[in-house]
Order: structure tokens, then C-alpha cells, then sequence
């Protein structure tokens, strides 16, 4: 498969043009138990890659981040600013795809994102891309389903290439494509969502704390 190929963001534009929030309003649990025990620098940035109708990124914001979002979905960014608003808070949110995505060198004190499933060959070359704009020292957090997943019917990809691996993803953020990452966490759990209707009941995860180790 072609690591370049873009990907099409109408399916997610129809599913955030509903009223509700797909996922919900509230920040990914995982994600959320991470971010809030850092002690980043004041005024820290953070990157929210795919965070869809921006619950993760809008929640950062209330805590002090200097948040961007890039996602497909311009459906996506108008429900992001919407709940950026209820909670008078701004988020940065821009509509892209990974694979195009130029990102700056060495600037975020965070990338964390939640359930960014892409096919393999993308994953491989552009998530170890997207690392090189953590600052030294910054944090890449992210949840997603594990290919176990397939035997529950709590969300996610009903493609196995789609699923992740740890040891092939964890392999692919810390290796050649990406810059020196040490790994604070990376484990596949059975845990309980309760997300949304899209998103509730057993789920095998995979859950990954990385953070950028040179000078
Ligand atoms: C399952 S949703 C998760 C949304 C959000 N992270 C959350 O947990 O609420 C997956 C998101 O990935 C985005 N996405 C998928 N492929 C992408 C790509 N190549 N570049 C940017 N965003 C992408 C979709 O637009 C969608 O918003």
C-alpha cells in the first residue's frame, strides 16, 4: 500500500454533522490520567492529531494548554468550536491529513491522541514523522484498540491491518523513522469504556506513554 495515500474524510464529516458528540464531550479517560500529572513548562503546546469534534483538545485547553487539533473533518472542527465556546476556551484546529501535514521541528510539549487508526503503511512512516515535532523532553500519549478488539463490540476498526499491535507500534515510534523516544508506558489492557454508545462496554486497548529523550 502507498505510505503517501490520503485518506477521505466524508464518512467522519457525516458522523460529526449529527447533533450529539460521536465520542462524547468529555476527554479520553486514558489520555487524560497521563496529561494531568505532567508539570509542563508555562504556556505549554500541544498537538491533538485526529481529535475528531476536539473533546481531548478542549479539555487540555481548560487546563492551560495552547491546544492544536489537526483532523480531516471540517464537521469536526465546527463541533470542536462549539464546545471550545461552552467551555470559553480556544482551540486551534486545523483540517488535514496526516500524510500531508508538514509539522514544525521540535515544538510541542505534547502529542496525544485517541483512537487514530490508519492503514499500516501510512502508520508507519508518518506517525514516527509526526514525533520530530515533539520538543525534547515532550510527551506522546495514545490510545487505541488492539487487534483483539475484533472479538468485542465496543468500537473501532472492523479491519484487522487497521488494529494495532504494541510491539509493532511501539516499534515503529521508537525506531529509525522517529527521533529518540524512551518508553514511560506502553501495555495492551482489558478495560471498560464508556465513551459514548459508539464507544461503551469491554475493549482490549493498547495504551502508550513515550517521551522524546535527546538533548
Ligand atoms: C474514531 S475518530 C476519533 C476522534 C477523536 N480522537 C476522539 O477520540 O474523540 C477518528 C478520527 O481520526 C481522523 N482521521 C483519520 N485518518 C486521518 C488522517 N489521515 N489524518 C487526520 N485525521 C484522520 C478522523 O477524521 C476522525 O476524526
Amino acid at each position: 500500500m502507498n505510505p503517501d495515500q490520503t485518506s477521505d474524510g466524508s464518512m467522519w464529516d457525516r458522523r460529526f454533522a449529527e447533533d450529539h458528540y460521536a465520542y462524547g464531550t468529555e476527554a479520553n479517560v486514558w489520555l487524560q490520567s497521563i496529561v494531568e500529572n505532567l508539570a509542563p513548562e508555562p504556556n505549554p503546546e500541544a498537538l491533538f492529531p485526529a481529535d475528531g469534534e476536539g473533546r481531548n483538545a478542549v479539555w487540555a485547553a481548560t487546563e492551560g494548554w495552547k491546544a492544536t487539533v489537526f483532523d480531516l473533518s471540517a464537521e469536526g472542527e465546527r463541533k470542536c468550536h462549539l464546545l471550545a465556546e461552552e467551555h470559553g476556551v480556544t482551540v486551534n484546529y486545523e483540517v488535514d491529513d496526516l500524510v500531508l501535514r508538514t509539522f514544525p521541528d521540535r515544538h510541542y510539549a505534547l502529542i496525544a491522541c485517541s483512537w487514530f487508526h490508519t492503514p499500516p503503511a501510512v502508520r508507519r512512516k508518518h506517525m514516527p514523522r509526526m514525533l520530530h515535532a515533539l520538543a525534547p523532553g515532550g510527551h506522546f500519549v495514545m490510545e487505541g484498540y488492539h487487534k483483539t478488539q475484533l472479538n468485542f463490540s465496543s468500537g473501532g476498526p472492523k479491519s484487522l491491518e487497521l488494529l494495532f499491535d504494541l510491539d509493532e507500534v511501539v516499534g515503529e515510534l521508537t525506531g529509525p523513522g522517529a527521533p529518540p523516544m524512551s518508553v514511560a508506558y506502553a501495555a495492551v489492557e482489558h478495560t471498560v469504556l464508556d465513551e459514548s454508545d459508539l464507544h461503551r462496554g469491554e475493549a482490549a486497548v493498547v495504551r502508550i506513554h513515550l517521551v522524546r529523550s535527546d538533548a
